[in-house]
């Protein structure tokens, strides 16, 4: 295993392009099950989570060739086998998104139930009813998700909560199936609509995405495409945020800032200045202490939970007390108890954290548990003069690519060592 080894309490400068979104990666990979010959996709991320995908696909008969341009070929057309296996899905949750593609295929999925993770016990009851609305026989036993369905049928389906990949999951299955189908209560996130983009490119015919009320009307088959991938706006709200919490000015490249105005919001309470162009951020700091802010998490378009851990390393050292409340998942505080090893002062009741912030922190050894808990440790170094440490970073490279030398080009003083 590796670990980061960070000289922190230098204010990053510079300029970083950010990659393409994991959260749109993993769907579209899994969509290219639904087409009758190959996807190319352009920008796609280096992550372990892309990496676990081609895997997955590769066991159930799927081939990719990573090009040398970097474009990404896979063919997913001709599956010889319906089964994603435990030892895959344990690794990736999103593994889930299989199954729609999967049973309008080809009308059949046995699919290893996603275990919880960190930060939460993340069930599949909204993927799997939606599905049986849609003619699908659904039974689980001993772990697995075991599915046919003849046909799906279009229908109304209603989510009583809001879900991101239940929403993809079920788009992809309506492509193929007969008749129309209208999801109501849809997630609206980018990536849902960066999928969506890419199904109506392979001949589906969508509505209403980015809104809560999609109609997917089924077609008989989908063709392949060449698609690129919309940059990751996590990766670049915690570069955003690794320039606040140091007091630096950098510019990010690359990036939809129409799809960050929640959390470009609240980098500009912290005092931050912000200039967006077409394609670029720069935030500003100008070596000042952030104020403090309070965050509330939710859907989109507010402020997106997957931020929730960088803002709370923010707060921990800013102007001031604040709160940061986590209304998605019932456990994403696993990096408070090693903020506070840090000297963070944070008070975790019920689903919120009250932080009042410390002038510094003081460097430590941690040990990273999630994906973005894991950032926010790393954003908590870089602030911090002195060395700080951050075992078990295979958490980081799920979600944030070459995170050392992005921050390298920042001037951070960053290593990775093995462990
Ligand atoms: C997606 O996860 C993202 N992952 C997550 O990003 C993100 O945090 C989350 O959406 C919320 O935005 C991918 O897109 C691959 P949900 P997802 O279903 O779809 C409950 C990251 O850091 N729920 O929108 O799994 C669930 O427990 C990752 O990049 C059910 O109860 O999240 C949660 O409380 C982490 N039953 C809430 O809904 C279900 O069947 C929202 O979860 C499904 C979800």
């Amino acid at each position: 295993m590796y670990k980061l080894i960070i000289n922190g309490g230098i204010a990053l400068n510079g300029h970083v392009k950010t990659a393409g979104s994991k959260n749109s990666s993993l769907p579209i990979l899994f969509a290219s099950i639904l087409a009758n010959n190959p996807i190319i996709l352009t920008n796609t991320p280096h992550l372990s989570d892309v990496s676990t995908t081609l895997r997955l696909l590769m066991d159930m008969g799927a081939e990719f060739i990573l090009e040398s341009d970097n474009s990404l070929f896979v063919d997913g057309s001709k599956l010889t086998n319906l089964v994603a296996q435990y030892n895959l899905v344990k690794t990736m949750r999103a593994s889930i998104l299989a199954l729609g593609p999967m049973l309008a295929k080809y009308g059949k999925a046995k699919i290893s139930l996603p275990g919880g993770c960190a930060i939460g016990s993340r069930p599949v009851n909204l993927h799997l009813k939606a599905l049986e609305d849609l003619g699908a026989s659904i039974k689980v036993e001993s772990g697995y998700i075991y599915a046919t369905a003849k046909k799906l049928i279009g229908a109304e389906i209603h989510f009583d909560q809001i879900s991101v990949t239940a929403t993809e999951n079920i788009i992809m299955a309506a492509t193929l199936a007969t008749g129309t189908t209208t999801i109501h209560n849809a997630a609206q996130e980018p990536e849902i609509v960066d999928l969506v983009n890419c199904l109506i490119k392979m001949g589906a015919k969508i509505s209403g995405t980015g809104t809560s009320m999609i109609t997917i009307e089924g077609v008989d088959e989908l063709s392949g495409v060449t698609y690129a991938v919309c940059p990751d706006r996590i990766e670049a709200g915690t570069y955003l945020v690794a320039a606040a919490i140091t007091g630096g000015k950098i510019t990010i490249k690359n990036v939809h800032y129409q799809s960050m105005r929640a959390i470009l919001e609240k980098l500009l309470e912290t005092g931050a200045d912000i200039k967006t162009k077409e394609n670029s951020i720069t935030l500003d700091m100008k070596g000042k202490r952030p104020k403090a802010v309070n965050i509330k998490t939710s859907t989109y378009p507010n402020f997106p939970t997957d931020m929730q851990a960088q803002f709370t390393a923010l707060n921990a050292i800013a102007d001031g007390h604040s709160t940061i409340t986590e209304t998605i998942f019932e456990n994403r505080f696993m990096h408070i108890p090693e903020l506070s090893r840090m000297g963070a002062n944070l008070a975790l009741e019920g689903n919120t954290v009250v932080c009042k912030g410390v002038k510094s922190l003081t460097s430590a050894h941690l040990m990273a548990t999630d994906l973005r808990a894991s950032a926010s440790l790393v954003l908590a170094g870089l602030a911090t003069t002195g060395t700080t440490t951050i075992e078990r970073v295979y958490h980081l490279d799920r979600g944030y690519e070459t995170i050392e030398e992005k921050l390298k080009l920042l001037g951070a003083q960053i290593e990775r060592v093995q462990d």
